[in-house]
């Protein structure tokens, strides 16, 4: 799979790392930065994630920033982005099955590393389940 990657200042640590985890995972990972703890903005960021996947330069994505609500409320208003803003195992699963989402938010400040890569391994590990209730109801989200 290809992965787009982005984050602010907030998250470089954490993507930096991230990235690594997900290459060993067998992914490609196309990295957007930032890469200095610089301030930056980060729907600036985000708009790169967003506009791999709707150009199909990428298959889904990565938003890091310090609570991972920025990004998320940036990709979610974007056309065919399903951001998962998630801080647990379990929504990672739930949101690949039931939502097809398509980028994962993570908070750097919210979540540990090791939270991130078990968030990460089940996120990028499950398939969205194709059932026809659910296709129905991304269909209204589209809508
Ligand atoms: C930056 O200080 C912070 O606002 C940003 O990383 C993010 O948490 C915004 O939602």
């Amino acid at each position: 799979m290809i992965i787009a990657i982005a984050n602010d200042h907030a998250g470089v640590e954490y993507k930096t790392e991230l990235c690594e985890f997900l290459q060993k995972m067998g992914h490609t990972v196309i990295n957007f930065g930032c890469d200095q703890t610089t301030s930056c903005d980060y729907p600036d960021y985000a708009r790169k994630v967003t506009e791999a996947i709707q150009s199909k330069r990428a298959d889904m994505g990565v938003l890091i920033c310090g609570t991972g609500i920025g990004m998320s409320i940036f990709a979610n208003k974007q056309k065919g982005i399903r951001a998962s803003l998630c801080d647990n195992v379990f929504s990672a699963q739930l949101t690949r099955e039931h939502n097809d989402s398509n980028v994962l938010c993570m908070g750097a400040r919210v979540i540990s590393k090791e939270l991130m890569f078990d968030i990460a391994k089940v996120y990028f590990s499950t398939p969205f389940s194709n059932d026809e209730r659910r296709l129905r109801r991304i269909k209204k989200l589209e809508e």
